[in-house]
């Protein structure tokens, strides 16, 4: 387990890659490697939550996962619906709240409304935050963050302030960033928190991902020595 005596990252963010390949490997439909990447998210929440990590977010559907094929565009969202539905009951008995960033204008109304009660559902919980980004780009959080800043009529703001601007103003920025499948890009994911997270590429595949790899890149992220442009001291 994590010795407490080192410092332990307060959110952990994770681009889940690799579900496809997957699939692949074993000659099953794509579909196949999303429905093991959603028991992967079961297992890394419940090792963030034994952990005691604060914040866990993870990438689920960027504004670019809309050019897939219809089929599995289709699949991803009834997934994402169908966990949501499901598991928010085990989400408030373990006092985890569910929230979501992303543009929601352009989502079906039925996995809209799911995240809406899910978000509702879990309001109270106090105990690990869990962000699913849908339909989420950095880029487009930026842009947005900008508009909103635009309409209220502000006209000089300071890093602080933007921030306040940005989906969830209150997400401390990711102390360490996982990216699975051997792929070693930020893909659009948080551009303005990832300033100064610590970032860990695996090759395990996301239907892989389980205990001993956190495990790994937490003790990664703990032998980092961060230093936020400072000099050592
Ligand atoms: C990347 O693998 C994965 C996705 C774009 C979808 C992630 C969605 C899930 C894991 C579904 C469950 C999510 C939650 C929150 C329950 P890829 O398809 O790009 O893999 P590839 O690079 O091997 O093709």
């Amino acid at each position: 387990m994590i010795d407490d005596i080192f410092k332990k990252p307060e959110h952990v963010a994770v681009i889940m890659d690799g579900n496809g390949r997957w699939a692949k490997r074993r000659g099953l439909p794509r579909v196949f490697g999303h429905r093991e990447g959603a028991k992967a998210v079961e297992r890394t929440l419940k090792i963030a939550v034994e952990l005691d990590i604060k914040w866990l977010s993870v990438f689920a559907f960027s504004t670019e996962n809309w050019k897939r094929p219809k089929e599995e565009v289709d699949a991803i969202m009834s997934l994402l619906v169908e966990y949501i539905n499901t598991k928010v009951p085990e989400l408030v008995r373990d006092n985890i709240r569910l929230r979501f960033m992303g543009r929601r204008d352009g989502l079906p109304e039925m996995i809209r409304e799911s995240m809406d009660e899910g978000e509702k559902a879990t309001e109270h919980c106090s105990g690990l935050n869990f962000v699913v980004a849908i339909n989420y780009s950095g880029k487009a959080e930026i842009v947005d963050a900008v508009n909103k800043i635009l309409r209220s009529g502000v006209d000089e703001i300071s890093e602080n302030t933007f921030k306040s601007y940005l989906y969830i103003p209150e997400m401390p920025e990711p102390d360490l960033l996982i990216r699975t499948s051997g792929e070693k890009r930020i893909s659009n994911f948080m551009l303005w928190q990832l300033a100064y997270t610590e970032l860990y590429f695996t090759e395990t595949l996301w239907p892989d991902f389980d205990e001993e790899e956190f495990l790994k890149a937490v003790y990664f992220y703990q032998s980092r020595e961060r230093r936020f442009g400072k000099v050592p001291g």
